[in-house]
C-alpha cells in the first residue's frame, strides 16, 4: 500500500444473523436471498448468513446463501461447542469463501451469571472451539462476547489465546452498546500494544446501539486499528440494533481526509440496499435517518435553497446520488415506455428479467391511469411489490366495498388460489379495513389477531400511493405482512392477505420437514 492510499477496512454485514434478531424482523428463506444477492451486488466483504444451529430455517438459509453468492465471505455463527461448530461446517459445505464465526461471553457478568465458568474454562472453551472450527476451515473469526464490559487484562488473555489457537480475525463486540468511542478506541489501543501475536488476525468490532454510539464507536476503533466493521443495512439488530453499514460507510468515504481508510461498497446502492431491507422486514427508516432517509437531502429553510441553488456543497457533504438518491426524482408518466421504465429500474438498483419487466409495465400502466406522476418511490414500490406478486398463495382477484355512514360495511372479495377463486359476500366489521379483513379470514380459513396496522404515503400529492403494514398474531408467532396501492383500503388487504400467506408457507414447510 502506497504510503498516501486509504487503508481499506473489510464490511462484515450481519443484517441476516443479528439483524434478523430485531423485533419482528424474521424472515424467509427467499427474502433472505434476495437480501444476500443484494449485499453481494454491494460488495461487502463479508455475509453472515445465520446461525445454523439456531434452527433448520437458518441452516437452510446459511446453505442456500453459501450456494447461490461466490464474490463475498459467507459466515456461518457458532457457540464454541462441537455441535454448533459441526452444523455451521455442514451448512457452509456448498461456499466459495467459507468462514466459521464462533463466540463465547468473557466479561465478569456473563462468566458469573450466564456461564458459570470461571477465567480458565473459558480460554480452555475458546481455545477449543477455535481449533474445531479451523480443523474445518482456514477462515475462523472469534468473539468474545461482551468484550467491551471485559477486564482489559482477561481479554489481552482470551485474543491471544483464540489467535494462537487458529483465529484469523478477532472480533471485539460491545454487546449491550455501553461503550463510549473513547472507551472503544483504548479497548482496541489495549488490543493491538498488548497482544503479542496481534498481527496475526484481523481486529473486528461489532457495536450495538443502545445508547445510539454504534457507528461512533465502530469509527473510534477503526481508528485504532481494527480491520473490519460488523453493521447492519439500517442499523437493524438485536434491541437498538447495530452499528448502520450506510452511515459507517460513508462517514469513511466522506471525512476519508480524516480516517484515511475506505472500503469496496458500491455506495450508489445504499439506498436501493435500504428500502429492500425495510420492505423485507417492514422496519421503517425513520425521514431524517442519515444517508438513507426520506429527508437526508431535503432542504427546507429557504436560506439553505438558496445556497444550494448557488453551490450545492454550501450545505451538502455528499451528493445524494452517490448514495443511489437520483436528483430528477418527478420521471415517468402515461406516456412513458417500456424501455424508460427498464432505465429507471436498473438505475434504482433492480435487475429485472423479461418476465419480471413484462408484469412490472403491465402494473405501470395501470398506476398512470390512476395517478399522474409516477415517481422513483413509485417504482421502488411497484417493484417490489411485484414480488410479492410471485409468491405462491393467496391473491386479490376483486374486491367491492360499499359504506354508509352508521351502517355496517357490504364487501364482496374474490380471492385466488392457484386456479381456484372463492368468493364471499358480507355485512360485517367496523369500518371498510375491519369489513376486508373479516372476509379474508373467512375466506382463508385463518382467524388472527392484528396486533399492528400502519399506513404511511409512498411518495407525494392526494394520488399517492399507500403503503400498509400489518403484523398479527397466530397461534402465539407474529407475522407481516405489507401492501402498496392507490387505494388504502385495498392496500391493507394485500398487507393482511401477505401475513396469512406466511401463516400458509411456514406452516406446509413445518410440515414438509416431518
Ligand atoms: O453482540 C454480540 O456480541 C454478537 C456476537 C455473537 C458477535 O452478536
Ligand atoms: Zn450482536
Amino acid at each position: 500500500m502506497a504510503a498516501d492510499e486509504p487503508r481499506q477496512i473489510r464490511i462484515f454485514d450481519t443484517t441476516l444473523r443479528d439483524g434478523e434478531q430485531s423485533p419482528g424482523a424474521s424472515m424467509n428463506l427467499a427474502e433472505k436471498l434476495k437480501i444476500a444477492s443484494m449485499l453481494a451486488d454491494l460488495r461487502v466483504d463479508v455475509i453472515e448468513a445465520g446461525f445454523p444451529i439456531a434452527s433448520p430455517g437458518d441452516f437452510e438459509a446459511v446453505r442456500e446463501v453459501a450456494s447461490q453468492i461466490r464474490s463475498s465471505v459467507i459466515c456461518g455463527l457458532a457457540r464454541c461447542g462441537d455441535a454448533d461448530i459441526d452444523r455451521a461446517w455442514e451448512a457452509l459445505q456448498p461456499a466459495a469463501q467459507p468462514r466459521i464465526h464462533v463466540f463465547l461471553a468473557t466479561s465478569a457478568i456473563h462468566r458469573e451469571f450466564k456461564l458459570q465458568m470461571d477465567k480458565e474454562e473459558i480460554i480452555r472453551r475458546a481455545v477449543a472451539g477455535v481449533q474445531r472450527a479451523a480443523g474445518y476451515c482456514s477462515d475462523v473469526e472469534f468473539s468474545p462476547e461482551d468484550a467491551a464490559r471485559t477486564e482489559p487484562d482477561f481479554l489481552c488473555r482470551v485474543v491471544e489465546a483464540a489467535i494462537a489457537a487458529g483465529a484469523t480475525t478477532v472480533n471485539i463486540p460491545d454487546t449491550v452498546g455501553y461503550a463510549t468511542p473513547e472507551h472503544m478506541g483504548k479497548v482496541i489501543r489495549d488490543l493491538v500494544s498488548r497482544v503479542p501475536n496481534i498481527g496475526d488476525a484481523v481486529i473486528s468490532v461489532h457495536c450495538h446501539n443502545d445508547l445510539g454510539l454504534a457507528v461512533a464507536n465502530s469509527l473510534a476503533a477503526v481508528e485504532n486499528g481494527a480491520g473490519q466493521i460488523e453493521c447492519t443495512i439500517n442499523g437493524i439488530g438485536e434491541r437498538a440494533g447495530n452499528c448502520s453499514l450506510e452511515e459507517v460507510v460513508m462517514a469513511m468515504r466522506t471525512r476519508a481526509d480524516y480516517y484515511k481508510t475506505d472500503t469496496r461498497i458500491v455506495s450508489q446502492r445504499l439506498v436501493p440496499a435500504s428500502r429492500l431491507v425495510s420492505g423485507i422486514t417492514g422496519l421503517h427508516v425513520q425521514r431524517n435517518k442519515a444517508i438513507v432517509g426520506r429527508n437526508a437531502f431535503a432542504h427546507e429553510a429557504g436560506i439553505h435553497q438558496d445556497g444550494m441553488l448557488k453551490e450545492a456543497s454550501t450545505y451538502e457533504i455528499m451528493r445524494p446520488q452517490d448514495v443511489g438518491f437520483f436528483n430528477t426524482d418527478l420521471v415517468l408518466g402515461k406516456h412513458s415506455g417500456r424501455a424508460a421504465l427498464a432505465d429507471r429500474a436498473t438505475t434504482l438498483g433492480y435487475q429485472l428479467d423479461d418476465a419480471q419487466l413484462k408484469s412490472v409495465f403491465a402494473d405501470f400502466k395501470v398506476l398512470a391511469d390512476k395517478k399522474k406522476e409516477i415517481y422513483d418511490s413509485d417504482i421502488v414500490a411497484l417493484i417490489e411489490q411485484q414480488n410479492w406478486l410471485q409468491s405462491p398463495g393467496w391473491t386479490i382477484e376483486s374486491y367491492q366495498m360499499q359504506t354508509e355512514s352508521g351502517q355496517t360495511p357490504q364487501v364482496r372479495l374474490t380471492l385466488r388460489h392457484g386456479e381456484r377463486t372463492e368468493t364471499r359476500e358480507m355485512a360485517c366489521g367496523d369500518g371498510p379495513v375491519d369489513a376486508i379483513f373479516l372476509a379474508i379470514e373467512e375466506l382463508t380459513g385463518y382467524e388472527v389477531r392484528c396486533v399492528e396496522f400502519s399506513v404511511h404515503s409512498v411518495s407525494v400529492g392526494r394520488d399517492a400511493q399507500g403503503e400498509v403494514n400489518v403484523e398479527v398474531e397466530y397461534q402465539g408467532q407474529r407475522f407481516r405482512g405489507r401492501g402498496i396501492s392507490t387505494d388504502s383500503v385495498e392496500a391493507s388487504a394485500h398487507a393482511f392477505l401477505e401475513a396469512i400467506n406466511r401463516i400458509i408457507a411456514i406452516q406446509e414447510a413445518t410440515k414438509a420437514r416431518q
